[in-house]
């Protein structure tokens, strides 16, 4: 019973930093190089504003289908529906709710 939580929080981890990392950062606050050479710039998960406007189903659906005219690149074809959920889910734990 206390194992059916179908999200994998480790598993969100390790995709994270296999493949989100490099734009959005290590603690998800869009510091990183290329950072500097985009516009719009990764959203940074910590700032006031991101956590205001990204609600789960819109990051969800961000992520699925990516961000139309910047570099946040649709990933339906390279995650399935589960590993986009605990990704999602290790953003909003780990790096939204974390005090800057
Ligand atoms: C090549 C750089 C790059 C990579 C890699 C990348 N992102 Fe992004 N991401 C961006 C950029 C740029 C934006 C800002 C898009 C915008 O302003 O609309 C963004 C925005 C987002 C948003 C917010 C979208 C919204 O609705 O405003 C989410 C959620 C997100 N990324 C999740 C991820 C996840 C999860 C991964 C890994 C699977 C990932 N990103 C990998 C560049 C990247």
């Amino acid at each position: 019973m206390a194992f059916a939580d179908p999200v994998d929080s480790e598993a969100g981890r390790d995709i994270f930093f296999k493949h989100c990392k490099a734009c959005h950062g290590n603690k998800g606050d869009g510091k990183t190089f290329a950072a500097n050479v985009l516009n719009p710039p990764p959203k940074k998960f910590t700032s006031e504003k991101s956590k205001q406007q990204l609600t789960e189903k819109r990051m969800i659906r961000s992520v699925t289908e990516g961000r139309k005219g910047t570099a946040m690149m649709p990933w339906e074809s390279r995650l399935t529906t589960q590993e986009i959920q605990a990704v999602v889910d290790y953003i909003r734990r780990k790096l939204m709710n974390s005090p800057q």
